[in-house]
């Protein structure tokens, strides 16, 4: 086979109608079950100036150091793709006046780009399914956000897979006090640490704690915990948020040491990990932002939200039997004068019995071809038309799916004939 002239740009997939299936099924539940906890669909641009992500994701986390796709345009001004969705929707909620004292819940889905070393469930065009909530500070909010996730995966069939781990980071102060005796501890134990901790240590050191290397585990298990440094405010935030979870009936693990690759986040925290998916199975990923609409200009507003990666929830439903929905119907037309009647009746079928899917075959082939055509395609009925039905008025009926035999109606009768057997 001769090689395709152009790929596709590494780490940037296409999604083919065989796996669209479960897309749809993914996105009609992500709107379904958002839509029925009041949250309203925002959309924001894919490119931002590459500023806004420096100044909020944090210049000392992997998206900014190194994965973000960054381009100049013509005015030499510095653009981004996107590598994720709050700060474009910080950015968009400011600018159009709809966080400033109001109470709000959006959802976005999308593309995000993130350079990355392309592997199974990690890619450098990926999509992302997010909600943002602004103006509430408690932690009720943080828990219906919570129990909407845990919703979306019952309602994917999902709920036995996927596990929710929660952390509180604390407000700033604590964080810093923190930071203070994890570099402490770390140096201590500098000749353990590998290359990439070492220089962590410098630049955010409690990314240290996100290290996979399996010959870091002990050093890492043995550091401080952040959950120790909490003020009162945070440790109460944090209380409330596991009594709020237990009477949701919401299990969950303390994993002291999840503390997120992005710089925005403070108290809650949390990701639910799938089982199953590798070394990239955090499916979903939030947690609280308050400080983030003031440092990009807006009033003090609390905010709290999560994103899902909807490569990897497919890849997780992939796993569950979803059926693709097949035709009902195959027409198989042939000779002119049975083509000149085939797609006539097919849209009368479309506008009588609106519901069902018909595949009208346009081939101009034989009806060997044809019938191929139609097995092929999973429909349940062939309806053919050849001479013999157009001189007669009629069609001929076969079911694709039983030895049934095959029988011929008056076309008048299709349209009642079509009613009773498929529902
Ligand atoms: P994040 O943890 O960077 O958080 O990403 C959220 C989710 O996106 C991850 O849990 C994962 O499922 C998916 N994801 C991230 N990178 C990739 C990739 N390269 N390939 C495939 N999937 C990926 C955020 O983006 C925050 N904005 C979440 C948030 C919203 N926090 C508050 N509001």
């Amino acid at each position: 086979m001769a090689k395709p002239r152009f790929q596709a740009v590494r780490g940037m997939n296409d999604i083919i109608p065989a796996q669209i299936h479960y897309w749809h099924k993914l996105e009609y539940i992500l709107r379904d079950v958002t839509a029925r906890y009041g949250y309203q669909e925002i959309r924001f641009p894919i490119v931002e100036p590459t500023a806004l992500f420096e100044r909020s994701i944090g210049q000392a986390t992997d998206i900014i150091e190194k994965e973000m796709f960054t381009f100049n345009d013509r005015d030499d001004v510095s653009l981004a793709l996107r590598p994720e969705g709050t700060v474009g929707c910080v950015r968009a909620g400011l600018e159009q006046g709809l966080l400033h004292n109001q109470i709000q819940r959006f959802w976005y889905m999308g593309p995000m780009f993130r350079y990355e070393k392309p592997q199974q469930g990690r890619y450098r065009q990926f999509h992302q399914f997010g909600v943002e909530a602004f103006g509430m500070a408690e932690p009720e909010i943080d828990a219906e956000q919570i129990c909407l996730c845990a919703r979306i995966w019952k309602e994917l069939g999902l709920s036995d897979q996927i596990k929710l781990q929660i952390n509180s980071l604390g407000n700033s102060e604590s964080r810093a006090r923190y930071r203070e005796q994890l570099v402490t501890y770390f140096t201590q134990h500098q000749d353990l640490l590998d290359l990439d901790s070492k220089r962590r240590l410098v630049s955010n050191p409690l990314r240290i704690l996100d290290s996979k290397n399996p010959g870091m585990q002990e050093l890492i298990n043995n550091a401080p915990k952040l959950v120790n440094f909490l003020d009162d405010t945070a440790r109460e935030h944090f209380e409330r948020l596991q009594k709020l979870l237990q009477a949701a009936g919401i299990s969950y693990e303390i994993n002291p040491h999840l503390v997120r690759g992005l710089d925005y986040y403070g108290l809650t925290v949390y990701e639910w990990v799938g089982t199953g998916l590798g070394a990239q199975n955090a499916v979903c990923a939030g947690g609280r932002y308050d400080a983030l609409v003031e440092q990009l200009g807006g009033a003090a507003t609390p905010a709290v939200g999560f994103a899902m990666g909807l490569e990897r929830l497919i890849a997780l439903l992939e796993t569950t039997a979803t059926e693709q929905t097949l035709p009902d119907i195959y027409l198989v037309m042939v000779g002119s004068e049975a083509t000149a009647m085939g797609l006539p009746l097919a849209e009368k079928i479309r506008n009588e019995l609106p519901a069902l899917k018909i595949i009208v075959d346009c081939t101009g082939r034989g009806f060997k071809n044809q019938f191929k055509n139609a097995d092929k395609s999973g429909a349940k009925f062939a309806v053919i038309i050849g001479d013999s039905e157009v001189a007669n008025n009629s069609v001929a009926i076969k079911n694709l799916r039983s030895a049934e035999e095959q029988q011929t109606l008056p076309v008048a009768e299709l349209i009642s004939f079509l009613q009773k057997r498929i529902d």
